[in-house]
């Protein structure tokens, strides 16, 4: 029997209310009804973190956070769009993933990363969407086809935490491709093992 993907999802902001936060939260809640194992590292964890230096032992925060990604099987990252790119504590997070360099599966390697932006003007969201698959990119993951991009000032969660229809939608099949992908990969393994 398969085991369950674990989805590992970083981001947010430190804001009162974070619509990022939400967002990611809705995104785990969506992977989690799809079968998923989910773990959220939301932005007051990530403002835990130190600025990541090459020279600085670890926290154990960040340890936490680069042996929850290694274990993983696809990636949520959540950012707000912030001047036009990703918010500096969630790339510093993505900074964070250097812990994972000299791995078997370095950096992002093998996984299905998708990727939510909320800003509130449209075109924040595409620049910050573009820059942080260029993060992804980077760090060998695989960003999913759809990356979600929701306009905080025209679109926010009800009580329930789901959004409108349209950021609903985009959600629940950026989620199917995560789980899809993870899928593939199991699959994959499973064949030459
Ligand atoms: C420092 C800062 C920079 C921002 N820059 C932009 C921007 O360039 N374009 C934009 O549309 N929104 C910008 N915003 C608005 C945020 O992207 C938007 O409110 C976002 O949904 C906030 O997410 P949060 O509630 O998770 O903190 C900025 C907000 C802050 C605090």
């Amino acid at each position: 029997m398969r085991m369950a993907p674990v989805i590992v999802g970083l981001g947010g902001s430190t804001s009162a209310v974070s619509v990022t936060g939400l967002a990611l939260d809705r995104c785990l809640a969506l992977a989690a009804e799809g079968g998923a194992e989910v773990r959220a590292f939301d932005g007051p964890f990530l403002a835990g973190l130190p600025i990541f230096s090459v020279d600085a032992t670890p926290s154990a925060a960040a340890v936490e956070l680069a042996e929850a990604v290694r274990g993983a099987d696809a990636l949520v990252v959540a950012t707000p769009g912030y001047h036009g790119g990703m918010s500096g504590l969630v790339k510093n997070a993505l900074d964070h993933l250097e812990l994972l360099r000299d791995d078997r599966r370095p950096y992002l390697d093998g996984r299905a990363v998708g990727i939510v932006v909320t800003s509130s003007g449209w075109q924040a969201c595409g620049t910050t969407l573009v820059a942080a698959r260029s993060a992804v990119h980077a760090l060998r993951g695989w960003p999913t086809p759809l990356g979600v991009m929701i306009n905080s000032a025209e679109q926010y969660p009800d009580a329930s935490g789901r959004f409108d229809a349209r950021a609903e939608g985009a959600l629940t099949v950026m989620t199917q491709q995560l789980l899809d992908f993870a899928g593939w990969q199991a699959a994959a393994r499973a064949a030459v093992s």
